[in-house]
This record gives structure tokens, sequence and C-alpha cells, in this order.
């Protein structure tokens, strides 16, 4: 477990574990060598959420092993309980299962810097919070003042939470998920953000980028962050196909020296795809963006240098220039 250890210490000294807080411990990308590159830690209070990837070759007796010396090193470090999500190699993984000890029932709040969040540990396949959007949930602390920001696939509205921290003049939370934005309703409440400025809408982005634009004429940020697949009310969606639709209907909705902020996770889609997408949405509307920075994982997801394709968010931050 000397690489476990190894990246604990990293993070020790940094002062990232001092405060229980949310944060991924051990990134087995770029953190671990031999089975243990097929798992993630993250760390809720302490709370932990282990990722393990199902990868070929791997035998029952070599994973319960990886399992039995992780949960140890994390006993030994506190953990009041453990729970582990399996994912498959394809299709959708199980929802997680109790590893040790009694994962909390009710959700639990925890904190990233300034940003307080609802996660859930039991019967979910996912607790609620990306850790790795954590650059851009800093970006809209630092830029969201007195703008008016739509978070599009907002899941339970942690950017959206980040921007209202930033001071924006109003927010507006779409999903197609209402427990998603019943979700990122109660996380307003944790951060006690109340009033009219913030909206939050179950919806499909199809169907309510055209309807916004209608009713709320435009927007200085608007965040597009899509799943790779999805079945929403307008049919299907995907990032291989429809980056460019979806773009256009984005950038109809952003004011003049706006922010167009779009990420995605597609292995299958390449940057190059993404930026001809982006660039022909961009030429449909006569509209010219300049790229203030790329998309990219916080250092708490370290990957190796040579495996260029573990860096898997892609994206930018863009302005509108004319
Ligand atoms: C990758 S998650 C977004 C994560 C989020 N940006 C965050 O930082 O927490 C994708 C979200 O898109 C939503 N979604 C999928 N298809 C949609 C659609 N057609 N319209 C609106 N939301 C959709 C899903 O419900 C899911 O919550």
């Amino acid at each position: 477990m000397s690489e476990l250890n190894l990246a604990w210490q990293w993070r020790a000294a940094r002062g990232l574990l001092e405060v229980p807080s949310a944060i991924r411990v051990f990134h087995g990308t770029g953190e671990g060598s031999g089975d243990l590159q097929y798992f993630a830690v993250d760390r809720f209070n302490d709370h932990y959420w282990v990722t393990q990837w199902d990868h070929p070759g791997v035998t029952t007796v070599r994973e319960q092993s990886q399992r039995k010396a992780i949960i140890a090193f994390l006993r030994d470090r506190g953990a009041q309980s453990i729970v582990g999500l399996d994912r498959p190699q394809r299709g959708v993984a199980p929802q997680a299962e109790a590893w040790w000890g009694e994962a909390p029932d009710s959700p639990i709040s925890v904190s990233e810097g300034t940003l307080n969040f609802w996660i859930r540990l039991r019967e979910t396949r996912h607790p609620g919070l990306f850790l790795d959007h954590l650059p851009l949930r800093h970006w809209l602390i630092s830029h969201a003042k007195g703008l008016r920001v739509l978070n599009t696939f907002a899941y339970t509205g942690s950017l959206s939470v980040a921007a209202a921290i930033g001071g924006a003049e109003s927010v507006t939370t779409l999903d197609l998920s209402k427990p998603s934005i019943q979700w990122a309703q109660e996380n307003f409440e944790l951060n006690r953000l109340a009033g009219t400025q913030y909206r939050f809408i179950a919806g499909d982005v199809f169907e309510w980028l055209p309807r916004l634009k209608k009713t709320n004429g435009s927007f200085d940020c608007v965040i597009l962050d899509p799943p790779s697949f999805s079945h929403g009310n307008k049919g299907n969606f995907s990032t291989a196909k429809d980056l460019a639709k979806l773009h256009a209907l984005a950038l109809d909705l952003l004011a003049p020296e706006g922010f167009l902020v779009t990420s995605i996770n597609s292995a299958n889609v390449s940057w190059q795809k993404f930026e001809g997408d982006l660039l022909s949405a961009a030429k449909e509307k006569r509209i010219e963006l300049q790229i203030l920075r790329a998309m990219d994982l916080p250092e708490t997801f370290p990957t190796r240098l040579g495996s260029g394709g573990d860096r898997y968010l892609k994206g930018w931050i863009l302005r509108r220039v004319s």
C-alpha cells in the first residue's frame, strides 16, 4: 500500500487533509501501478467512496486482496465507513455497496473550500459531486460576480452553487432529472442561498434553450457539461453527433462579451472534433470566440506523462468577442 500512502502523504503535506472535506485521496490512473491503477478513492469527511474499474485479467482473489488492503489503509486513517462502486467495462454500474462500516442513511454535508454540498453514500451510483470539476468551481467563484449564469446539464448544481457564491446576479439551473434539480435546490439551501434570482428547471436542454431565448433573452455565462449519451424528451443526444447543434442553441443565448463554458468527458470525441463542432456552430451564428483556458483535471487527479488519454476532461472557457 505504499502508493496509497505516498498519495496520502503528498496531500497531507499540502494541508489538503486537515479539514474534513471532499477530496480525491488516491487517483490510481496516475498514482497506482498493477491492479491499484484501476482504483480511485474519494473522501467525504471520514467516509470513503472507492471506485473500482473492471479490467482484463483481474481475478477475484487479486481483487479481494486489493480491497482488503484499501480497507485496512483507510481504517488506519480513521475511516467511519467505506462504500465501493464496481464499474464494469460496459453497461451501467450497479449501486455502490458497503465495503466496511455503516455508511450514513441520510445525506451528509461536506465542504470544498467555501462551498458546501450534500453527499449520498447509499443506494446510489454517484455521491452527487464531481470532484474533477474543482478548477471550474474555482473559476466560477472568482469570475461570476454580476453575471447572469445559465448552468445546463447541471446535475446537483455544484457549478451553480459556485457561481452564486461568486456573486452571480442570477443563476438558472437546468437538468433533465427532477431528483437532481431537487438536490441542487437543497445544495443552495445548504449554502444559505435563497431568492428569486435562483431559478431551477427540470427539463430537456433541447426544449428549454429555445424557450429561454424567447422568455429570458440572453445570459452572460452559459455552461454546458453534457453526458456522452442521453435519452431526453426531445430524443437521443450524443456528444459524437450533436455537439454542433447543442453549441448553436447555447450561442443563441450568449450575450456579447459573455462566457461560454463547455466541457465533455467522452473518450470517443477528440479535441480536434470537439473544436471543429464548436467552430461550425460559432460560424453558423457569426460569433467569434476567444479561448481563455482549456478544461483540465485538478492536481488531486494526477496522470502519467505519455498517457495523454488519461486526462479525460475536454473543453474550454471561452469569451464571445463579436
Ligand atoms: C455529467 S452530468 C453533469 C455534471 C455537472 N455539470 C456537475 O458538475 O455536477 C450530466 C447531467 O446531464 C443531465 N442530462 C442528460 N441529458 C439531458 C438533457 N437532454 N437535458 C438536460 N439535462 C440532461 C443528466 O441528468 C445529468 O445530471
